[in-house]
């Protein structure tokens, strides 16, 4: 039996690791990982198939940037013949990036059966592109892995038989209880210029974008950046960098800056990068792990970040209107403060003061998430589970 994952953002790699590891113990199961070059930056892709311990892509598409529809496109026209002659029995796909949907809509048109990991999750906002990846994701795969119950309700409500959904819990987390060991203070070193860096060693020595020892180990805001909604606009990127310095001048801020971020950072001529409001390049996953446990608050916009503040019981600021997510808010630490930039302010004044919001881990986030799929994989393959 044949299974082929799919990866091509940041995000997919952290979920695909532990299911390719679980997978690996099954008997009989041949495993091909392609990998559609959407992030394709040494720090935003290689790196993770280092500290993660990913097989090298047997196929790497080198699809690269562009538009919505050029990116969705460009994926689907590689991929085709990829999988046309790999001939899978089943195709796993992760998240809900681009490269998620644009290689379940090959997949269902050739009639290959497609599972999705991270099934079920919704923002309810269309305007969100990931909204519309998971959404027909979802309508397209024959196994759906949800992390939390909402996700069943979710596609409950979707008309999607609840024969092939299963609620296996956060492979995210699985991925986080694994390396949380590694991301010690150690990793953090090369993070001040006085380890090998966490590109390769030509970033060995002091830059401009190594972190001051003091930054690392005294209170700080650990942030991240990127969604369209934010950053896209530059009256709301302005008014939230402005924000992030006055909050510097209590916390310091430390943010490694996506480069669609960076991007959009450019002209708009703002008070950034100074001794208070730090910005570095993306790093590594033990190295911002390790930045993650340490940190007084989180600010976001990211999905994954929201989960894994709420296991490490970190407090989390999400800067959206809603969230994919509201397991993390409901019972774990995080909180959406939308656009509201005061509304920012009051809660890491808050978290400051000692009154911020407590929180629990949510059930099934155990470290167990791809056993179960890989048991309910083994089952399907060998028809054991219904087929729809
Ligand atoms: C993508 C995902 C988003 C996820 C994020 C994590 C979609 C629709 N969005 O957003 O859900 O949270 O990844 O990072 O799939 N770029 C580089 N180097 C890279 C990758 C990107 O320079 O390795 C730049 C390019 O200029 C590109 C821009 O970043 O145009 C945005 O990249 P893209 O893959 O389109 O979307 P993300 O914003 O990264």
């Amino acid at each position: 039996m044949h299974i082929l994952h799919v990866v091509g953002a940041r995000p997919n790699f952290m979920k695909a690791a532990p299911v390719i590891s679980a997978l690996e113990q099954r008997n009989g199961l041949r495993q091909t990982l392609v990998h559609t070059g959407q992030h394709y930056n040494a720090n935003m892709s290689d790196i993770f198939f280092d500290q993660l311990g990913i097989p090298k892509p047997d196929f790497n598409l080198e699809v690269g940037s562009g538009t919505h529809a050029q990116q969705t496109a460009q994926i689907m026209s590689c991929f085709e013949p990829v999988v046309l002659e790999q001939k899978p029995d089943l195709v796993l796909v992760y998240g809900d990036v681009n490269s998620t949907v644009a290689t379940a809509l090959v997949c269902t048109k050739l009639g290959i059966p497609i599972g999705h990991v991270e099934a079920g999750l919704r923002s309810y906002d269309r305007k969100m592109p990931e909204e519309i990846n998971r959404l027909l994701t979802d309508q397209m795969a024959d196994l759906l892995f949800t992390p939390s119950i909402d996700g069943n309700e979710n596609l409950g409500r979707e008309g999607i038989d609840a024969k092939k959904v299963h609620l296996v819990g956060n492979v995210m987390i699985d991925t986080l209880m694994r390396l949380l060991p590694k991301a010690n203070d150690e990793v953090l070193k090369e993070l001040t210029g006085n380890g090998p860096g966490p590109t390769g060693p030509t970033q060995n020595q002091a830059t401009e974008d190594t972190l001051p020892h003091q930054l690392i180990h005294g209170p700080y805001a650990l942030v991240t950046l990127h969604r369209p909604s934010n950053v896209d606009d530059p009256a709301m990127l302005r008014s939230i960098i402005v924000t992030l310095n006055e909050i510097s001048q209590k916390l310091p801020v430390i943010l490694p800056i996506h480069p669609r971020t960076r991007q959009r950072l450019q002209g708009l001529n703002l008070p950034i990068d100074n001794a208070h409001l730090k910005l570095i390049e993306p790093i590594g996953y033990l190295q911002f792990l390790a930045l993650q446990r340490r940190a007084k608050i989180v600010i976001t916009d990211s999905g994954g970040i929201q989960e894994e503040t709420t296991y490490l019981g970190v407090p989390c600021l999400t800067v959206r209107e809603n969230t994919e997510r509201p397991v993390t808010t409901v019972i774990g630490t995080n909180i959406l403060v939308g656009q509201d930039m005061k509304k920012l302010k009051d809660e890491v004044n808050l978290i400051l003061s000692g009154t911020g919001k407590k929180g629990t881990i949510p059930p099934l986030w155990d470290g167990k998430a791809s056993e179960r799929i890989a048991v309910v994989v083994e089952k399907w393959l060998n028809n054991k589970v219904d087929r729809l």
